[in-house]
Parts: structure tokens; C-alpha cells; sequence
């Protein structure tokens, strides 16, 4: 049987292709970046995330949103909400961002992503200054008010296991970038304050 390949395999070398990180970015004319939005289900991560990449691409700039939802359709179909599932989809995600900004966008992601020991683990892949965590402040009590899937419903009725903010933990930012108070203020105003932090970052050009 086969083992996987081991990044410290000596036969396995990186190849440093002509038309780079910088190139590809520079004929975008923008600056990559990672906007990493986590909070709760049903916190408003996908929403705003979706309502920025709309003004973002309004003003030119090339973007490709990964939301929870859609990517465990397809490459994490394969993962459930165990701890080391949900380790692993955060992984690929991050594997996965860092190359989609290694094309030069603007990636923006939309998943619980509970533990900060995975999101500070893909902080460490990018370059300093690219990863911008958002955190998407919504209390457990509106998100679980909101409901807008009926899962937190079906959690309480023990019905889904590790149910996150439930039986399953989420633990918060302490220092993230942007703090999204997103149970109170308009969908409008949280994308304007991200704007706002984007164009401070020397990400945008506002
Ligand atoms: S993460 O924890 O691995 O980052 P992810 O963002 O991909 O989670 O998926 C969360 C979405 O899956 C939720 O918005 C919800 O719609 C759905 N879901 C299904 N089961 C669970 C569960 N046990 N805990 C949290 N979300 C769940």
C-alpha cells in the first residue's frame, strides 16, 4: 500500500512557475487578501459576505466567495461536524484561499470555522497583513430567534449532534480585524464598516 506523500518528502520539490503571486495580482491591479468571516449559524456570515463581494465587485475588484453551504456540497462533501471534520474542511478552505489570493483575488470565506487554533493555523499560511478575520458578533440568542434554517430547532430537539453553540463550542475572536455587530446594526452599515477597514488595510481604493 501506498502512503500519502509527506511534505517533507525530499522527492517532492516546489516549482517556481514565471508568472507569480505579484504578476497575476498586479494585472488585477488590486492587492490579494483573505477575509475570513466566522460567528454562529444563522449569524449573517454568507449574507454579508455575499452583500460585500457585490459592492466589491461594483467597484472592479475580482473576488470569489467560499461559503460553508456550497463547499460541503462538493470538495468537503465528504466531511460531517465531528471536531476532526470540521478541523479538516477548515484546512482545505484554507489551502484553498491561499491559493485562490495566490491568483490574485479577493477571497472572501463564510464558515463557522469554530476553533481559533485552526483559524490562527491559516492565518499562519498567508503572508502578514493578508488574512483579515471578520467576526460576524451575532449573539446565540438572535441567531437561534433568527433560525432561518430551522436547525437550531431540531438541535434543541436532539435531532443533530454537535450543533454549534448547542452541544458543540465556538470560541471567538479575541483581536479580530473587523468585529461585525451584526445582531443590531443593517446589513448596509456592516458593509460599509467592512469598506471602511478594507480601504484603512490598503486593500481598496476607495
Ligand atoms: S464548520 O464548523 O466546519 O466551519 P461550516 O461553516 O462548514 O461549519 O458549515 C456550517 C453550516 O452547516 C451551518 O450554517 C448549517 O447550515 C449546517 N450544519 C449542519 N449541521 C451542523 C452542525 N452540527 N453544526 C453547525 N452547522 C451545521
Amino acid at each position: 500500500m501506498s502512503s500519502a506523500p509527506s511534505v517533507k518528502d525530499e522527492n517532492i520539490v516546489w516549482h517556481q512557475h514565471a508568472v507569480d503571486k505579484h504578476l497575476r495580482a498586479e494585472l488585477k491591479h488590486q492587492k490579494p487578501a483573505v477575509l475570513w468571516f466566522t460567528g454562529l449559524s444563522g449569524a449573517g456570515k454568507s449574507t454579508i459576505a455575499g452583500a460585500l463581494e457585490t459592492r466589491l465587485a461594483q467597484l472592479g475588484y475580482h473576488t470569489y466567495l467560499l461559503d460553508g453551504d456550497n463547499v460541503r456540497h462538493g470538495l468537503c462533501s465528504d466531511l460531517g461536524f465531528s471536531e476532526q471534520d470540521r478541523r479538516e474542511n477548515i484546512r482545505r478552505i484554507g489551502e484553498l484561499s491561499k491559493l485562490m489570493a495566490d491568483a490574485g483575488l479577493i477571497v472572501l470565506t463564510a464558515f463557522i470555522s469554530p476553533h481559533r487554533v485552526e483559524r490562527q493555523q491559516v492565518r499562519d499560511m498567508m503572508p502578514d497583513g493578508e488574512f483579515i478575520e471578520v467576526y460576524v458578533n451575532t449573539s446565540l440568542d438572535v441567531c437561534e430567534s433568527r433560525d432561518p434554517k430551522g436547525l437550531y430547532k431540531k438541535a434543541r430537539a436532539g435531532e443533530i449532534a454537535n450543533f454549534t453553540g448547542i452541544d458543540s463550542a465556538y470560541e471567538a475572536p479575541l483581536e479580530p480585524e473587523i468585529d461585525l455587530p451584526a445582531g443590531d446594526a443593517s446589513i448596509d452599515e456592516l458593509v460599509a464598516q467592512c469598506l471602511t477597514a478594507l480601504n484603512e488595510r490598503g486593500i481598496i481604493r476607495q
